[in-house]
């Protein structure tokens, strides 16, 4: 009789934005008729995979010191008898993957993300130290046809829906690392949303780098239309938006489908037009004020998010000035900011007038305290109010639970009754930058 093999483990990282956070989840099913079971820790796994994130240059440093720590644990396990796979994948792999492989002699191979449905012939491969280590080819239909069925661990889930940005903003290396604008067809986004609601999930957020650009046989508002018919699936929402690509039709869609939720993320990056203007993002302060009007009056409690990034090349003291102004006019329930981070290949890159690390995280610095209030007080509006929140998991202590808002805020609340994927009626008690605390009002109908 042979003994059972131990089980191989598997352990992923995950950096950067949702649609990693997607591709992690679609890579463990790709492995999962290959028998890896998750990990805790990255030295207990027999595969490692750093899926990375090259938006800004801290991201993409990241990398490289956990490949170093990885590496450790490689030569301890290859004491041990066993062994390790290291790959890495994502925006990093892409872009600089050849540059990983001379730097980084303990990374087994590189996996575009574009690529990651050829896993398991990778893995093969590398086990027979034979044939190409770097696989990163656009081809972005062929994944989304080979892929194996999901299996979502949760009552929310991402579906990846367009990938790719042929906008080209000056700043961002997306257009480089995830090519050109793709969108999935409209069926295959349905079936997939279908077979996500028979599994349970109740809330789909739709991702695309341009999400509503997407033109998969349909306009993203039909998209939209089309998911809302679906019984199981109780709440839509979508990111990442572009201001251009808010249609009339979309706009009018917030208010008049209660499954599309009242929370948008709108990237303005800056509020000054000679800026935008040289970030080519193809539109002016005017407009996305416009924009942010017309959506409002279709859904007056809308919770607005956004980007937001001070210190680009020539930005000066004024045109930050004019980023705060913008930013006290609008008022963000919640916001990301970043400094400038020169990326190789873009044009900004190379611009003049690049600004100094230390005027970068004064702006930032300013800029987050204005933010920060904002969305501590649009927390502290909901204090009083009843909201339906998604049981999403148990919380730390008996009968604590947590959720999600409409405006996708985290809520904390008591209830041993409540199951994951119910709606319950919270009154919102209590209230701090991030989350919000609440008691039960009775159990909302399915
Ligand atoms: N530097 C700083 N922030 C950036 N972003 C994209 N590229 C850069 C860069 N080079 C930000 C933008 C974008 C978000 C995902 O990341 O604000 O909307
Ligand atoms: Fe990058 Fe601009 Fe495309 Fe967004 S729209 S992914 S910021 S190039």
């Amino acid at each position: 009789m042979t003994e059972p093999r131990a089980p191989k483990r598997l352990f992923i990282e995950t950096y950067g934005c949702q649609m990693n956070v997607y591709d992690s989840e679609r890579m463990r099913d790709v492995l999962a008729p290959l028998g890896y079971a998750v990990a805790e820790k990255p030295d207990d796994a027999d595969l490692v995979i750093l899926n990375t994130c090259h938006i800004r240059e801290k991201a993409t440093e990241k990398v490289y010191s956990e490949i170093g720590r990885l590496r450790a644990h490689k030569e301890r396990r290859a004491a041990e008898g066993k062994g390790m796979t290291i790959t890495i994948a994502g925006c990093v792999a892409q872009a600089e993957g050849e540059e990983i492989m001379r730097r980084a002699p303990a990374v087994d191979f590189v996996v575009g993300p574009q690529a990651y449905h050829k896993l398991p012939e990778l893995i093969a491969r590398a086990a027979r130290q034979a044939g190409e280590r770097l696989e990163t080819d656009f081809t972005a239909q062929e994944k989304f046809d080979v892929l194996p069925a999901r299996a979502p661990d949760g009552v929310t889930a991402f579906l990846s829906v367009q990938e790719g940005c042929d906008k080209f903003c000056t700043f961002c290396v997306v257009p480089y690392t995830r090519g050109a604008e793709f969108s999935r067809p409209f069926a295959d986004v349905l079936a997939e949303a279908r077979s996500l609601a028979d599994k349970g999930v109740r809330e789909i957020t739709l991702l695309g780098q341009n999400v509503n650009a997407y033109h998969g046989g349909a306009s993203f508002a039909a998209l939209l239309n089309e998911l809302a018919a679906i019984d199981g699936i109780a709440r839509i929402r979508y990111m990442t938006s572009h201001p251009i690509e808010m249609t009339d039709e979309l706009i009018g869609l917030h208010g008049a489908e209660p499954k599309l939720m009242p929370y948008l993320h709108l990237p303005i990056q800056s509020g000054s037009d000679r800026i935008l203007k040289a970030m080519n993002r193809k539109h002016d302060g005017a407009f996305y004020r416009d924009i942010v009007t017309r959506v409002r009056a279709a859904r007056p409690d809308l919770a607005l998010s956004t980007d937001i990034i001070v210190g680009f090349p020539g930005e000066t003291e004024k045109e930050f000035e004019a980023t705060m102004q913008l930013v006290g006019d609008v008022t963000f329930a919640a916001a990301f900011s970043f400094k400038y981070s020169a990326r190789p290949g873009t044009p900004a890159a190379g611009m003049a007038g690049q600004v100094s690390e230390d005027e970068k995280s004064d702006r930032l610095r300013r800029l987050q305290a204005v933010l920060f209030a904002q969305q501590t007080a649009f927390n502290a509006g909901q204090v009083g109010r009843t909201l339906p929140v998604l049981v999403t998991g148990d919380g730390r202590r008996p009968g604590q639970k947590h959720g999600r808002s409409p405006y996708l805020q985290s809520v904390h609340f008591h209830d041993a009754q409540a199951q994951d994927g119910d709606i319950v009626d919270v009154r919102i008690t209590g209230s701090s930058q991030n989350s919000l605390t609440g008691e039960v009002q009775a159990l909302a109908p399915a």
